[in-house]
């Protein structure tokens, strides 16, 4: 695919056919996350794969419980928001059962530069947290991500970036070392990102103009 179609035709996947995702292809978008940059190279992630549906159905469940824990406690101040609050589980956070590929994307954490000097010399949290807002950690990942995404896109294939669900992040990350035994020291859940090859008739949200977010000086 042209570079401009990729960027320009991508579109969030929440409804994939039963087609499978090669291996081969799954490898190459695996490895566009792998060589994408990052602070000091410190490649802070990790990509789990998963293929089996029973898996992600237990996934699934995870949200499902730990949406409707946090739902209960909203209902007791607001019935109407503790049902809000399950439908968009339904409708945005579990979706990614049905696609044949989930990339569990793991990340552990890279500070900015000046973090551990602030803490050093014992400077106020006030200035740590306000440091912390541009997390370099998380930018990598988003950087590896996007690189997924485009590779997939470019494949032919359709995914969504997921973190809507990242309330059960814990929980999503110990059904995984239950059910695998897999788990990852000083690793925490990042996202989700479910690929496979997208059903027609996906709608996207239009954007802001570049004058309104860009200013030339
Ligand atoms: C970091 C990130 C997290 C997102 N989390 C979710 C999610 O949990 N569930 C979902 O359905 N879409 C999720 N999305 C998709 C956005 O809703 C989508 O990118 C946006 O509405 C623009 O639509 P488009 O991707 O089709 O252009 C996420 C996107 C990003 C970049």
């Amino acid at each position: 695919m042209e570079f401009k179609d990729v960027i320009y035709k991508r579109q969030s996947i929440r409804k994939f056919t039963e087609q499978d995702v090669s291996q081969e292809d799954l490898e190459a978008i695996l490895d566009a996350g792998r060589v994408a940059p990052s602070g000091k190279n410190s490649q802070n992630w990790h990509f789990v794969v998963i293929r089996d549906r029973g898996m992600k159905e237990k996934i699934g469940q995870a949200i499902l419980d730990k949406n409707e824990l946090i739902a209960k406690k909203m209902d007791e101040k607001d019935p109407e928001k503790g049902l809000r609050f399950r439908k968009l589980a339904k409708n945005f956070s579990l979706f990614f059962i049905d696609a044949p590929v989930l990339i569990v994307v793991y990340a552990t954490v890279y500070h900015c530069v000046g973090y551990y000097e602030y803490l050093f010399a014992e400077f106020p949290q006030e200035d740590i947290d306000k440091l912390s807002r541009s997390d370099p950690g998380m930018q990598n990942i988003g950087a590896a991500v996007e690189n997924m995404v485009l590779a997939a896109n470019d494949l032919g294939y359709g995914c969504c970036w997921m973190t809507g669900q990242n309330y059960a992040a814990d929980e999503i990350v110990e059904v995984i070392k239950k059910e695998t035994g897999f788990e990852k020291e000083g690793y925490f859940l990042a996202c989700l990102l479910p690929i496979g090859v997208p059903q027609e008739g996906a709608k996207s949200p239009g954007r802001k103009e570049l004058s309104e977010i860009c200013t030339f000086l």
